[in-house]
């Protein structure tokens, strides 16, 4: 196992600039999950870290040492990919053997690693099987076989479950989760799904347009997204954002929305009397009050059984919120809901920045 250091990392495609310079520290045995919008560069970043793209500017260290110019098998790590391209006319038991074998291992050294891999996944008795004849989660499992069976420093991912069905997909992540708690072998994940990110990763890193704008613990992005692209990108369903202007008068800080409604501002809001902001407040964390807050019209309501979505409007918006119980309301029907202030937001609407001390 390794740390991986990713210090000022560029990279460009003739004259594009496709990385504009990112910044990651991957402690040994943890597990980053990097996430973002299609095209901001997540694979481009992972292939680089491997060595199957070249590195324009910046530098990568894995352990103590300088990959930049090492070839992807010098470099001891092992990569999942989304199609994750088994040999089809190789077994099971083949496919993970392969590496091995063209690394020469001696054959009882093979046999002990294809059988410790195949029984942390589960695949003793498929070893003799095609890959025709597993299902796409088996077939997952082989291609994660393949990696373990190298005893790498380092796991990169590349949205291994994104061929899944929804339910495997699930499933699939709790092994993987599983996976790194017992072989705590130092991973890179790459996800655009928010809730693979936040179950999985002990640091998260969102990525937009090839820079990174914010990194840290999932429970810390979700509590102080450091500008409305975070806020908006974790956490499920989305924080609402409610443009207003900021009010300070006396001692006191509120906020105006659109409609007039004032709320008073998160306590430890920054920014002048006057200042387009938007304050935003995640659907898990509005209430039903009798009398303040903010006024909707209720216009779809959705029970799951254990809680109740309610997509509601507010000044021309929608606003969702989630009640972690059951509740009806007539479509058409006005509520007022009350923020949980300690756990609003307050962003500033030119830059998007977080206004918070
Ligand atoms: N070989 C290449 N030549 C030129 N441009 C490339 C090349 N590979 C990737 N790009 C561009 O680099 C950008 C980042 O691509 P990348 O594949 O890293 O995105 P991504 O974040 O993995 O997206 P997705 O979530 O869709 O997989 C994109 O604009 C892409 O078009
Ligand atoms: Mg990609």
């Amino acid at each position: 196992m390794a740390s991986v250091s990713i210090q000022q990392v560029k990279k460009r495609f003739g004259m594009v600039e496709i990385l504009h310079g990112v910044d990651i520290e991957i402690a040994d045995g943890s597990f980053t999950v990097l996430v973002g919008p299609s095209g901001c560069g997540k694979s481009t970043l992972l292939r680089m870290i491997a060595g199957l793209e070249q590195i324009s500017d910046g530098e990568v260290r894995i352990g103590a040492r300088r990959v930049n110019e090492l070839a992807p098998k010098q470099r001891d790590i092992a990569m999942v990919f989304q199609n994750y391209a088994l040999y089809p006319h190789m077994t099971v038991r083949d496919n993970m053997a392969f590496s091995l074998m063209l690394a020469k291992l001696d054959p009882a050294a093979i046999e002990a690693k294809v059988g410790r891999a195949a029984a942390i996944l589960g695949l003793n008795e498929l070893l003799q099987r095609y890959p025709r004849q597993l299902s796409g989660g088996q077939r997952q499992r082989v291609a994660m076989g393949r990696a373990i069976v190298r005893d790498p420093q380092v796991f990169l991912y590349d949205e291994p479950l994104s061929n899944l069905d929804a339910k495997l997909r699930v499933a699939m992540r709790t092994e993987l989760k599983e996976l790194h708690q017992r072989l705590k072998t130092t991973s890179i994940y790459v996800t655009h799904d928010q809730i693979e990110a936040m179950t999985m990763g002990d640091q998260i890193v969102v990525m937009k347009d090839g820079r990174i704008e914010q990194k840290g613990s999932p429970l810390e992005l979700y509590d102080t997204p450091a500008n409305m692209f975070v806020a908006g990108f974790i956490g499920s369903p989305a924080m609402n954002f409610l443009p207003g202007t900021l009010r300070r008068r006396g001692g006191a800080t509120e906020v105006e929305l659109a409609d007039g409604t004032r709320l008073p501002a998160p306590h430890d809001s920054l920014g002048a009397d006057g200042q387009p902001v938007v304050f935003g407040t995640r659907p898990e964390h509005l209430a039903l009050t009798a009398e303040g807050g903010i006024a909707t019209e209720v216009a779809v309501v959705e029970p799951t059984g254990a809680d109740t979505f309610v997509a509601c409007r507010h000044a021309g918006r929608e606003l969702a919120v989630v009640f972690r119980d059951r509740q009806s309301f007539a479509p058409g029907s006005t509520i007022r809901l009350q923020p949980d202030l300690r756990r609003a937001h307050l962003f500033d609407a030119g830059s998007g920045r977080r206004l918070a001390a």
